[in-house]
């Protein structure tokens, strides 16, 4: 146990105030919850603040839709958000939101800071604007046809088919997403930050021990790629706050939900007469952890500590990237029910399982973590039912009934006891670099001695017998202690479950407490302290979370019930051109450096084809092996970034996770063409 207490302050990752939080919020929140919880547990001062992620233009067109001001949109969506979080026992010292006036003072500061020292600079640049709203449109509100293939209803920035990037002004046949009008360009003039005048620093940082040693390679490759000027202003309408000096340009989102963190803190501290400037000058000696998921990563590890780097102010300690959740080995998708919000499934289910499967999944690393539904049920049953709370409901009904209530003065096993005691350091240090999952399993390794123990000495058995009764006394009551050492390490995870056993157990659980045995101590009455889950209820939760596509009342240009017009046709010996060919998934894989495509090796029977497929999003590669699929098998090859391209599998959908590729029947064989 380290002597000094610590002063830390943690964040996770702000929610936007457009939406619902859902199970892929949750493993953040989860994770930065126990990670405090046990920080606490040490004796360390530890803060955790987070806020409601309120500006940019989602959210400002979200409010329009619904016919209120953003304003009363962010305050409604942030008590939905804070009590969802509230109710998985995830506990922030601060709830905040983003759009305060603590984040526009800082916003503000940050930003002189940053033009005095010559890290702003102005320039003109053209953008697609839609005019009928009259506004400028961000990539990701132009969809139009990809300028690399060819692929009908892309996105502005990218392509889902081939995987290109580009710019939203290369895209053919733009329209907006807003209005449907046909975008123009106009000019506007832009605020930058200068990002390549931090590249040293970040390069050193990044040396620092802040990163996970992948965050740290992607840095090194993003270097490479060459560090660029980031345009941090938006033009009316726009909600946000006003940059200082000037008339209708607003700071980007990006810039002020970081600051954020500050603010929600600031705000803290406000109130509780803590020394805020303590933790956030160049010489803090405070230590600041930031938990994110890894697709922000580019903002939380270069553009958040060149920025506080150019406002005078102290770097991260550490950034914490976590993988994405998949729920079945998929991406969460609204279709088959998966995309969970967190309400839905508090509807149904404890959020203590939820807590405690995460946990025994978490590690340290940012590979994705999935939830699968019956390995959940399973998991939880056998670890917390089967095996943790049993050991406490088989020997205390002996205690309160046979032994007036009362823990035993002796201890008996103390090689047992001891091992139990000594699991401390190494339970310590694996919540400390948050591989929860070696806690868990070390801790669920003493659940099993403590069950073999009881199952050893059958205390069920010798209460019968003659001369038996002080053994049977004392191996229940070790049996309770065992159960009360296990809670203390659980604590940080199952927060409510350590209350109850607190209650049952007549004390307060502190880390130390694991070094300690309780003897002649009296104990309450056993309640029981988890229920089962109950399969029913996970398949409740999944029926729940199935959208209705058919009744849905407004229509998204993403739903799939919004058919693409057929367009032009074509004459019968163009389609005859067309070699479609049954083929076999041999082999499907992840790309490295694509965010969207999977490399597929394709059997055609006897001849095998490599083809990048734009279905990520839909499929985890060991779905498709041995899959039979449908493609076209003699389009020219294409090279791409990642190798040459071969064909092309034919699949159908919106896109996103809503995609399937095309699945013959059995009876078909590779190589067989389509007909
Ligand atoms: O990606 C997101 O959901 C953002 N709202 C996270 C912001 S985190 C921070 F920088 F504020
Ligand atoms: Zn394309």
């Amino acid at each position: 146990m380290p002597t000094e207490p610590r002063k830390i302050l943690v964040t996770s990752a702000l929610p936007y105030a457009n939406g619902s939080i859902h199970l892929g919020h949750l493993l953040e929140h989860i994770q930065t919850d126990i990670w405090t919880r046990f920080q606490r547990m040490r004796g360390h001062q530890c803060y955790s603040v987070c806020a409601d992620d309120a500006h940019g233009t989602p959210v400002m067109l979200k409010a329009q839709e619904l016919g209120i001001t953003p304003e009363e949109m962010v305050a409604q969506t942030r008590a939905e958000h804070h009590q969802d979080l509230l109710d998985f026992h995830i506990e922030y010292d601060n709830y905040y939101v983003t759009h305060s006036e603590e984040n526009k003072e800082l916003c503000e500061e940050i930003y002189n800071r940053l033009n005095d020292a010559g890290y702003i600079s102005k320039r003109t640049i053209s953008q697609l604007y839609d005019p009928e709203k009259n506004m400028f449109l961000p990539d990701r509100f132009v969809k139009g046809t990809c300028p690399s293939c060819g692929a009908e209803n892309q996105n502005g920035d990218s392509c889902d088919v081939c995987s290109s990037t580009y710019s939203p002004t290369e895209v053919i046949n733009p329209r907006s997403v807003v209005s449907g009008a046909t975008p123009v360009l106009k000019d506007s003039e832009h605020y930058f930050f200068d990002l390549p005048k931090f590249e040293s620093m970040l390069k050193d940082w990044l040396v620092s021990g802040a990163l996970q040693e992948e965050i740290a390679n992607k840095l090194k490759e993003w270097f490479e790629e060459g560090l660029q000027q980031w345009d941090i202003s938006r033009d009316a309408p726009y909600f946000g706050f006003e940059i200082p000096g000037t008339k209708d340009k607003f700071f980007y989102v990006w810039v002020d939900a970081p600051v954020g963190y500050m603010a929600s803190f600031k705000n803290y501290c406000n109130q509780h007469n803590i020394d805020f400037d303590s933790y956030w000058n160049a010489d803090s000696d405070a230590e600041l952890y930031h938990f994110i998921g890894k697709d922000i990563t580019y903002f939380h590890c270069l553009f958040w500590p060149a920025i506080l780097e150019g406002a005078g102010l102290r770097k991260p300690t550490g950034v914490n990237v976590h993988g994405f959740v998949t729920v079945n080995g998929a991406k969460m998708s609204k279709s088959t029910g998966t995309f969970i919000k967190g309400r839905t499934y508090l509807n149904h289910l404890n959020p203590e399982y939820l807590r405690y499967y995460y946990a025994s999944k978490l590690n340290d690393g940012v590979t994705d973590i999935d939830l699968n539904l019956e390995d959940f049920a399973q998991k939880v049953n056998s670890d917390l039912v089967g095996k943790v709370v049993n050991i406490a409901s088989r020997c205390a009904s002996f205690i309160t009934k046979r032994f007036d209530g009362k823990l035993s003065e002796n201890v008996i096993e103390p090689e047992l006891v001891a091992q139990f005691h000594q699991a401390a350091d190494g339970i310590a240090e694996a919540f400390e670099k948050r591989q929860y999952n070696r806690a868990i399993r070390d801790i669920m390794g003493l659940a099993d001695k403590a069950n073999q123990f009881i199952d050893a000495q059958a205390p069920w058995v010798t209460i019968k017998e003659e001369g038996k009764q002080q053994f049977t006394h004392d191996v229940c009551s070790l049996g309770i202690n065992l159960f009360r050492i296990l809670m203390v390490y659980l604590k940080p995870v199952l927060p409510t479950l350590a209350q109850q056993a607190e209650s049952f157990l007549n004390d307060k659980l502190t880390w130390e407490s694991a070094q300690t045995v309780l003897t002649n101590h009296e104990i309450n009455k056993f309640k029981a302290l988890m229920q089962r889950v109950d399969m029913d209820k996970v398949n409740k939760v999944i029926e729940d979370s199935k959208e209705n596509l058919e009744s849905s009342p407004k229509v998204d240009p993403n739903s799939p019930l919004v058919k693409d017009p057929i367009g032009e046709t074509i004459a019968f010996d163009d389609f005859a051109k067309v070699d479609l060919r049954i083929a076999k998934i041999a082999k499907a894989e992840h790309v490295e450096g694509a965010d969207k495509l999977l490399r597929l090796q394709l059997d055609l029977g006897g001849e095998t084809r490599q083809v990048f497929a734009g279905i990520k999003s839909a499929y985890q590669p060991e779905q498709l092996e041995g899959k039979l699929t449908v493609m076209v098998a003699n389009l020219a090859p294409r090279k791409m970034r990642f190798g040459l391209s071969e064909g092309m599998v034919l699949a159908a959908g919106p896109g996103g996770s809503d995609l399937w590729i095309l699945e013959p029947h059995e009876g078909a064989q590779p190589g067989m063409k389509v007909k």
